[in-house]
């Protein structure tokens, strides 16, 4: 399993271009089964859970191709038939957003049989809310095997109220819905940019959304989708990764494709504990450290809240500060995993439930640590930037599911940080 060796205390200069958002990319895949037209993606970041999506598409029989383009990858899709409706459990419990492709699947052939993903490391993550839905459009649902089994001769709109705001939850049903008989309203939606992202392509598709990046919003079923060409939106994790990456070595970053409206919390919040973020062209974001950087307490909301995806790594930063955080995590159950390994860098963090106390100023110094997820890994990278000695951090195929070539951006930036192959 690959490593990141890092050697830290070098301020991070230059500019750095942004990624395509994975989580846009991975809806916008999946809704390509919704039609036997060629959709066109742009910006599609190069990432494994992109190559993980590819072979799941695969496993359905549905052919897909890639070229590299100046700005991410441009991938086509051309769902012409399906040979099997089955998303298996091998691809489900790599990558847990493959039950997006559960809503498209039943509302164009009818069928589908899709894995349930299991535990994770950041919580129980149920999937019930995406199926309850696809039930209130009229879906037969059936749990066998540990597989959902899916099935509808032609969905029905219907209104769906999320008990619990789910962004790939709203994804499943706003694409199942583009396809139903009739009129769906979907209350508690989530209003997370991905979402609007992925309701900009079906309306190209020929879907008709409104009020997508509201908490409603209302699908009048169309009977055929057809082909299109679609942009990804950047990424605002990424994004808000190097914004914090600026502020944790002391150095001075320019970030290129970005959208910063999508990053306003974090943007607030980074400015409130010190540092220096200013708008610098129409797709640029300028980032540096302040004087210092202050306590400042944070709580994990949905869009437009604080992204829970920044929240290990706003941990990370807060391990820098002057003064007591208080950082409270409303979204995953089970999400401070991070903490641990931040501790033995020398972070002084006392987690309780849902609640983390970091204490700062803290000096770390670098450790072997170990990756538990996508964003934690994130954070390691960070704490390892800012730490004395050297860091090694295991298991990194966690951030290679959703950071592209993050070595290679951040080395081209002064940073010294090497992939060691095992
Ligand atoms: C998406 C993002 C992920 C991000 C998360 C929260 C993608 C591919 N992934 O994940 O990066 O961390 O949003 O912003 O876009 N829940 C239920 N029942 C359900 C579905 C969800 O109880 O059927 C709960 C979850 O356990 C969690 C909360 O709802 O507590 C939010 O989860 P959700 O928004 O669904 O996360 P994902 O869509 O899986």
């Amino acid at each position: 399993m690959d490593k990141f060796l890092i050697t830290g205390g070098h301020p991070l200069e230059g500019r750095v271009p942004i990624s395509g958002a994975k989580n846009a990319a991975l809806p916008a895949m999946a809704a390509a089964l919704l039609t036997q037209k060629r959709v066109i993606l742009r910006n599609v970041p190069r990432v494994r859970d992109i190559g993980t999506m590819r072979s799941l598409l695969d496993e359905l029989g549905v052919d897909s191709s890639v070229t590299h383009e100046e700005h991410g990858n441009r991938v086509e899709i051309e769902a012409r038939r399906l040979l099997n409706p089955m998303a298996p459990y091998e691809l489900v419990k790599q990558m847990r957003a493959s039950i997006l492709v559960l809503g498209p699947l039943v509302a164009r052939f009818g069928q589908a049989r899709v894995s349930l993903p299991g535990g994770c490391a950041i919580g129980a993550r149920p999937v019930n809310l995406h199926i309850k839905g696809l039930e209130k459009l009229g879906a037969s649902i059936h749990i066998e095997h540990g597989y959902i089994e899916a099935r509808a001769e032609h969905l029905k709109g219907s209104v769906f109220t999320f008990d619990v705001v789910s962004v790939t939850g709203t994804e499943n049903l706003m694409m199942a819905a583009a396809l139903s008989d009739g009129e769906t309203v979907l209350e508690n939606a989530a209003r997370e940019p991905e979402v609007v992202n992925l309701a900009d392509l079906l309306i190209k598709m020929g879907a008709r959304i409104e009020g997508a990046g509201s908490d409603e919003i209302r699908i009048q079923g169309v009977s055929e989708l057809g082909g299109t060409e679609h942009t990804i939106i950047p990424d605002r994790i990424e994004a808000g990764t190097f914004l914090v990456a600026a502020a944790i070595t002391g150095g001075h970053l320019v970030l290129d494709g970005v959208n910063s409206a999508h990053l306003t919390a974090v943007i607030n919040k980074l400015t409130e504990a010190g540092a220096q973020i200013t708008e610098a062209g129409p797709d640029k974001l300028e980032a540096s450290a302040g004087h210092e950087i202050r306590a400042v307490d944070v709580t994990t909301r949905e869009y437009p809240g604080f992204a829970t995806d920044m929240q290990a790594q706003y941990m990370a930063l807060m391990t820098q500060a002057e003064g007591s955080s208080l950082i409270t995590e409303t979204i995953f159950e089970n999400r401070f995993l991070h903490a641990l390994e931040l501790t033995r860098m020398g972070a002084d963090i006392t987690v309780n439930g849902r609640r983390a106390v970091v204490r700062g100023r803290t000096s770390l110094s670098g450790a072997k640590v170990q990756a538990s997820d996508l964003r934690a890994s994130a954070s390691l990278v960070l704490a390892g930037l800012a730490a004395q000695g050297e860091t090694l951090i295991d298991r990194v195929y966690h951030i290679d599911r959703g950071y592209e070539r993050i070595e290679e951006k951040l080395s081209r930036l002064g940073a010294k940080i090497h992939r060691v192959f095992e």
